[in-house]
């Protein structure tokens, strides 16, 4: 760790008002409340209505709370990243949009691609720009309009995504909490189990991609949680032995929402109990970058300065990673 440590000085949110319950999905496809919450521990999730409603839409939302809850002029921001797999377009990048809309005019600003794990890459990012000395605000953002890329006709994937947008601010700390490490993963071995195929330089939009169903969403379920629930357990071990952590030691996990399932493996694994392991996946679903961040705004009248929090991410690539932070407010 160098000298300067990236503190958290904010966190932002936000989920559309619609409400998709497992119920209004009973209609759409052949399941029940019964199976969605005793395999994912799901009950409801956002869903971004409207024309021309794309990931920015929430994502800036996020960014205006956050430039107000630091108390940050929008000339004063540095740079901003979206981790997303649902960008608005191509380019330009969600996070250039939403960097124009507050007028940030001195930021530069990318999106950035690691599916479920991207806030955590994201977050690695941007606290590597703080580290540099060369910038002193910097916001990280995870958003994703999964409802875009979702087929509702599949109740393999249908029931577990929704939409939302969350992020946090990171600066320089003087007390030195902030972020302490991280550890990163990617392994491709995951390219045929969870996938987008269609839109892309290899399957450019054609009346056949759409007919072939390429441009939704597709995961072989019972495989990726194979390699999900060890991954991600593995990843949050290894982070709390590499800094001599036990359970004891931990505030809270604030683990990637994707099934109760995996996050009560990695809070086993961990030594941690229940009761100091974020989760909103009952409100929210999946929402894919924003998960971590989400949970971050759901309990930040919890946190307090100096608590010690490891985050845990599993997703589609493969990636996977793990951080250990100290709430820095
Ligand atoms: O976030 C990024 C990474 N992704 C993940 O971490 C997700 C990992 N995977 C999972 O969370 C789980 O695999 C799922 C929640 C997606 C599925 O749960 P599962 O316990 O692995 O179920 P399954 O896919 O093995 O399916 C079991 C049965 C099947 O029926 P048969 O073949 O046993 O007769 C499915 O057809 O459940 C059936 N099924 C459903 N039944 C009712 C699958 N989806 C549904 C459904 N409602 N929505």
């Amino acid at each position: 760790m160098g000298s300067i440590v990236p503190g958290i000085t904010a966190v932002g949110g936000y989920v559309p008002d619609y409400i998709l319950t497992n119920q209004e999905l009973e209609k759409l496809v052949d399941t029940n409340d019964e199976w969605i919450t005793s395999r994912t521990g799901i009950k409801e999730r956002r869903i971004l209505k409207g024309e021309q409603q794309g990931t920015s839409v929430m994502a800036v939302k996020v960014l205006q709370q956050l430039l107000e809850k630091s108390g940050t002029d929008p000339k004063e921001l540095d740079a901003v990243i979206v981790a997303t797999i649902t960008p608005d377009y191509f380019f330009p990048t969600t996070a250039n949009l939403i960097t124009s809309e507050v007028g940030a005019v001195n930021a530069f600003s990318f999106d950035m691609g690691a599916a479920c794990s991207g806030f955590i890459f994201a977050l690695e990012t941007g606290a590597n720009y703080i580290r540099s000395g060369n910038y002193k605000k910097v916001a990280v953002i995870g958003a994703d309009k999964m409802s875009s890329i979702t087929n509702y006709s599949d109740r393999n994937s249908c029931i577990l995504f929704g939409d939302g947008a969350a992020g946090v601010m990171l600066e320089p700390n003087a007390e030195g909490l902030g972020i302490y490490d991280t550890i990163l993963r990617s392994d491709a071995v995951g390219k045929e189990l969870i996938y987008l195929k269609g839109g892309g330089s290899v399957n450019p939009p054609t009346h056949q991609s759409i007919d072939a169903g390429l441009h939704n969403f597709y995961q072989d379920g019972k495989s990726v949680f194979k390699y999900a629930v060890t991954c991600m357990a593995d990843v949050a071990a290894e982070i709390m032995q590499k800094n001599n952590l036990t359970g004891d030691d931990i505030k809270f996990l604030v683990p990637h929402q994707a099934n109760k399932r995996i996050i009560d493996a990695t809070a086993n694994r961990m030594g941690v109990g229940p009761e100091k392991v974020m989760l909103n996946i009952q409100k929210y679903g999946n929402t894919t970058a924003a998960t971590i961040p989400l949970c971050l705004y759901d309990y930040e009248d919890q946190l307090k300065k100096g608590d010690n929090l490891v985050l845990a991410a599993f997703g589609g690539g493969f990636t996977w990673g793990s951080m250990y932070l100290k709430w820095a407010y």
